[in-house]
């Protein structure tokens, strides 16, 4: 049976729930991580708590615990639903309390909750083996994309759109035709000098830990990582294209708006880029 960590105990999934009048159903005033599991294993641990205590600190929400006593709820979530490869959600908002858009007193506590799910590793490897098809939306985001909000209304319609034009990816383009990022991931390419380019850190995109940890990886693999934006036409004209997310690290776009990447199928550069992450990854036991 799956359960879901909910302020202090553990239930069922399917009767779990939190109040009418919580903040983050209220409001969308709650914040949230998303941790890949692979081989039972929590990936880049330290990252994600460096960004959770980020995003409680520019929403001035309350951390529910200290880290220490989170990570041991979430692996104990993961425990609880028999997670192996997969995923864990963590979600705190800033509690529960009578509507009023200002902030409810000290005395309402954040709500936490945490649930973990399988996913089908043979099914995440074959698309990182097949490639995905990306299209392009404008960007319609607020202005602080850099803080993980459950604010995802304009992600969850763009990739709605990308789903119903057969991608699998929707990737948000400012008016001047600059790539900032996926609905769920950050968007690279690998341009005709080799160089790998995604948009630099600000306000405008989330700063994905896999990002920086892609970053480091092909720094120390002697690969040229250039932190400059590019538009959606050298990103059609690029040798590479991929995305990069928590559950999908380096996954190689083969077409943009049906524009073919290169020769249309996962080149090099992102397969070792994989490759790199995951051995590391399994090198640290
Ligand atoms: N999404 N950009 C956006 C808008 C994201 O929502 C995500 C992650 C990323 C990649 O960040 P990271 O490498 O830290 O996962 C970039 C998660 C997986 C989600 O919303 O499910």
């Amino acid at each position: 049976m799956s359960v879901a960590y909910v302020n202090g105990a553990f239930r069922p999934l399917a009767s779990a729930g939190v109040h009418i009048e919580d903040r983050g159903f209220q409001f969308g005033d709650a914040i949230y991580e998303v941790w890949s599991v692979r081989d039972g294993r929590l990936l880049d641990v330290a990252g994600h708590l460096a960004r959770l205590a980020r995003s409680l600190r520019e929403t001035r929400i309350r951390a529910p615990m200290p880290d220490a006593s989170l990570m041991i709820v979430v692996r104990e979530t993961m425990r609880r639903n028999h997670v192996r490869d997969g995923l864990v959600y963590l979600q705190i908002s800033r509690g529960a309390a009578p509507r009023d858009h200002g902030f409810p007193p000290d005395s309402v506590k954040p709500t936490i909750v945490i649930t973990a799910k399988s996913m089908n590793r043979r099914e995440l490897d074959r698309r990182a083996e097949i490639g995905v098809k990306v299209v392009t939306v404008p960007e319609q985001r607020w202005a602080r994309c850099d803080i993980k909000s459950v604010n995802l209304l304009p992600n969850v319609l763009a990739k709605q759109q990308a789903r119903e034009a057969g991608a699998f990816e929707a990737w948000f383009v400012d008016s001047d035709g600059v790539v900032l990022e996926g609905t769920s991931s950050n968007a690279w390419i690998v341009d005709a000098q080799g160089r790998l380019r995604t948009q630099p850190l600000s306000n405008r995109i989330l700063h994905g830990v896999t990002r920086a940890a892609l970053g480091r990886i092909a720094a120390e693999h002697q690969m040229r990582v250039d932190e400059t934006p590019f538009t959606v036409a050298e990103a059609q004209a690029a040798r590479e294209a991929f995305i990069s997310s928590a559950t999908n690290p380096a996954i190689a776009v083969v077409a943009i708006d049906s524009k073919p990447i290169g020769d249309g199928k996962p080149g090099p550069v992102a397969r070792a880029l994989r490759d790199y992450y995951l051995g590391a990854l399994a090198a640290k036991g």
